[in-house]
This record gives structure tokens, C-alpha cells and sequence, in this order.
């Protein structure tokens, strides 16, 4: 009893202090205004701006790559659905929670990535989390680019497949790993597409040959690469015409499409065995109608608008090339995420703020979610920028970055 006593005590001082440390680093950071997390965004104002705190701000941290958020067709599509189905479903999807904008909308996934069928869940980081720890287990191997994104990293976590990480896109040090698996065991092979805090995109041709030549399964993540890569925007398949490469389709339905949500794409045995066993799906509510029908309509506005995927890679070969002539070093990106890297946290919380003041909607990312000395802005372009809008909104990075020193 005394013994359950001092345990207990124990776990409550270190959660205490956990508690205590992260928000001694918040309320500091925030007394020094240095703090531009969690802001509510107002209002909408066009597909490019947005009001913050009474204030209109040009928005260069949206996900919403093409542009998509508040499109007429997929707002019309959200309130068609609840006038249909009301603001819920009726549970899980096995039991009564499966409506029919669900099988259209897996439907509409599967046709748009040219696969067998699909699965929806009601995240994107809860599919990677089941979909990962429900295909693979013990005596398994799960090998994972170092900087695959988190969700891909807690479903190898949970899975209690042997976890092996391999460094970031580098194919010889994959290839390395898969020759150690022990002979017989199945592989899975999971990277992100594009990266989500670099924007630079994973060697595909090589990772689907190594994949081939090992006998691995390949799961690929294409958070930041559906309506990116590709020139009907279909993903990194269609990018390097390597169409029908990846075994585990994965993707959301949060960034490109104006929604939330995501998506397994593959052959329909796969999809039926999810189905059936991935436990996000049986056991958590099914993705609210409203959500699925917007879903839906996006994949519909991305083929019919196609002039969105080409002013996209526009604009993003405008932003890198820019923030570069200005001095940033942007790492290795070719895709709509430029980091611009400002090195310690304080210079990214800094930077922020001066681009804050000025109407310019960027945001900083810090250890530990990127590695130490590379903290930086997490800058992104989408379709709906104009190309003056840019140039300006690259003048305020180049000024806040002068204001810290950080270039000349
Ligand atoms: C590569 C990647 N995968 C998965 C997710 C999780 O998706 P969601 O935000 O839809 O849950 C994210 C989100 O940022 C991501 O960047």
C-alpha cells in the first residue's frame, strides 16, 4: 500500500513537471509577444487572405494547396449534405454510421488514384496510426524514412513490428536495412511523398525498385503531394509515371481537400481486410456527412479546374526562387512547403513576428518537431496566390530576416 502510495506520487510529479516546464516556455514566449500559435483565424477574405485579430493578413501557412477552402461547388456540396443527412451519422461505419456520401466518396477516391477502392477514416493521422499497426506486428519489420511524419512514426510505435528508421532519403541506407531483415519476415516500407516540414520529395523511382527487389510492401503518404505532384495533381504515381507502384495508397483529406478526413487507396482485398480490422474504423464514429460530401466535390473541382495544379507549381517555383535570390536557404524543397531556416528557435519566433506585424501570415516551426539549429518559417504558396502578392509577401520575409540580422 505505502509502496502504490510512492508510485503514485511519483507519476504525479513528473506530469506536474512536464506541465510546468512546457508552459513556463509558453507563458515566456508570450510575454515577449514572440508567441503565434492557436490564433483564430475570423473570416475568410478571398482564397488567398485571411482576418486575424481585426486584421487582414496575407495567408502563406495553408494547406489548402489549391486554393480550395470556401469554393462554392464544395461549400454548396457541405450544405446539400446536411439538409440530406443532418450534422451527424448514426455511429460506426460497420453498424449504422455508413451513409451512402461515404461509398461515394470512397468511390470518387479510388477512380481519382486509380485503385481498386478506398477507405476513409476520420483523420489522417488516425488512418496511419491504424492502418500501420493493423497490417503489420510482431516478428514483422516496419522500416520508416527518419523524417516520415508523426502519425506514420506512433502507428510503427504501436504496431510492435520491429521499427527501423533509415536516413532521410537516402536509398543506400534503406537498401542496408532491408538486406538486415531477417529472412522470411514481411516488410513494410512507409515514406511520406513530400515532406511535410521540408517540401522536398521522396526518390520514388528508387524506393519502388529497392521495394520490388526486397519483396517489401510499400505504403507511401501523400499528405502534401494529392493535388501537388502530377499534372492532373493525382499524386507522385502520376509525377514520375510510375502508376500503380504503391501497394497502401495513403492520403488526407485536410490539406488539398478543404475537409478532414483520410484515405487508404489499393486493391480491394486490402481495402476489405481494413475494413474489417483496422480498429479506427470500427471502432470510432464514422467522418460527418457534411465533411464527406465537401471531400467529394474537391476531387470533382481539382479535375474540372486544372489550370489550379499548373498556377501552383507556378507559384511555388516563384516562392523558392525568390526566398533563395534573397539570401534564405530553403533547404531542398521543389514543392509548395519552403522552409525558410532561421536556425535557433528564438531567430523563427522572431521572424515571425516581424512578418506578423506587417500582414504576412507565416508561422514558426521549432524543436523538437524539426531538429535542433534548424528552426525556421514554415512558409507555403498556393493556387489562389497572385504572383505581385508574392513578391510582396517575399519582401516582408526578407525584411523581418534583415531586422534579425539573418540576411543582408
Ligand atoms: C505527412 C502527413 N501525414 C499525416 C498527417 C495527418 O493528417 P491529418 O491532419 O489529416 O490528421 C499530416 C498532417 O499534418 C501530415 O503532414
Amino acid at each position: 500500500m505505502e509502496k502504490e502510495k510512492t508510485q503514485d506520487s511519483i507519476t504525479a510529479d513528473s506530469i506536474s513537471e512536464r506541465i510546468r516546464v512546457m508552459n513556463a516556455r509558453v507563458d515566456g514566449l508570450k510575454e515577449q509577444d514572440l508567441y503565434f500559435y492557436n490564433q483564430p483565424i475570423t473570416e475568410l477574405r478571398g482564397g488567398s487572405r485571411v482576418l486575424v485579430n481585426g486584421r487582414e493578413m496575407g495567408m502563406y501557412a495553408s494547406y489548402s494547396y489549391l486554393g480550395l477552402v470556401g469554393h462554392p461547388k464544395i461549400n454548396a456540396a457541405a450544405h446539400q449534405a446536411i439538409d440530406r443527412y443532418g450534422t451527424g451519422t448514426h455511429g460506426v461505419r460497420s453498424l449504422a454510421g455508413t451513409l451512402m456520401v461515404h461509398r461515394e466518396l470512397e468511390e470518387t477516391i479510388a477512380s481519382f488514384k486509380g485503385a481498386e477502392a478506398a477507405i476513409t477514416y476520420t483523420s489522417g493521422y488516425a488512418t496511419n496510426l491504424t492502418v500501420v499497426s493493423t497490417l503489420v506486428g510482431r516478428g514483422d519489420y516496419v522500416i520508416s524514412d527518419k523524417l516520415n511524419h508523426a502519425s506514420i512514426v506512433d502507428g510503427c510505435l504501436m504496431s510492435g513490428a520491429k521499427f527501423v528508421r533509415f536516413r532521410h532519403n537516402d536509398m543506400q541506407a534503406l537498401e542496408e536495412r532491408l538486406q538486415h531483415v531477417e529472412s522470411g519476415a514481411t516488410k513494410l516500407v512507409i515514406a511520406d511523398s513530400v515532406f511535410s516540414m521540408d517540401g522536398d520529395i521522396i526518390d520514388f523511382p528508387k524506393l519502388v525498385e529497392l521495394c520490388r527487389r526486397y519483396d517489401a510492401w510499400l505504403m507511401i503518404d501523400e499528405a502534401h503531394s494529392l493535388g501537388v505532384l502530377g499534372k492532373t495533381g493525382r499524386g507522385i504515381e502520376e509525377h514520375f509515371g510510375l502508376e500503380g507502384s504503391i501497394d497502401i495508397k495513403m492520403g488526407t483529406l485536410s490539406k488539398t481537400i478543404p475537409s478532414v478526413g483520410g484515405y487508404v487507396a489499393g486493391k480491394k482485398d486490402l481495402i476489405q481486410y481494413l475494413r474489417h480490422a483496422s480498429r479506427a474504423y470500427i471502432f470510432s464514429a464514422a467522418l460527418p456527412p457534411a465533411s464527406a460530401a465537401a471531400a467529394k466535390a474537391s476531387f470533382e473541382v481539382i479535375l474540372e479546374e486544372p489550370w489550379r495544379v499548373e498556377k501552383l507549381n507556378k507559384n511555388s517555383k516563384q516562392f523558392i526562387q525568390g526566398l533563395k535570390e534573397r539570401g534564405f536557404d530553403t533547404l531542398f524543397t521543389e514543392t509548395a512547403i519552403v522552409p525558410v531556416i532561421c536556425g535557433t528557435d528564438e531567430a523563427a519566433f522572431s521572424m515571425t513576428r516581424a512578418a506578423q506585424h506587417k500582414d504576412t501570415f507565416v508561422l514558426p516551426v521549432v524543436s523538437p518537431a524539426v531538429p535542433p539549429g534548424l528552426s525556421r518559417l514554415r512558409a507555403t504558396v498556393t493556387a489562389a496566390h497572385e504572383a505581385d502578392e508574392i513578391e510582396k509577401a517575399m519582401d516582408v520575409i526578407y525584411n523581418a530576416g534583415k531586422e534579425i540580422g539573418m540576411v543582408n
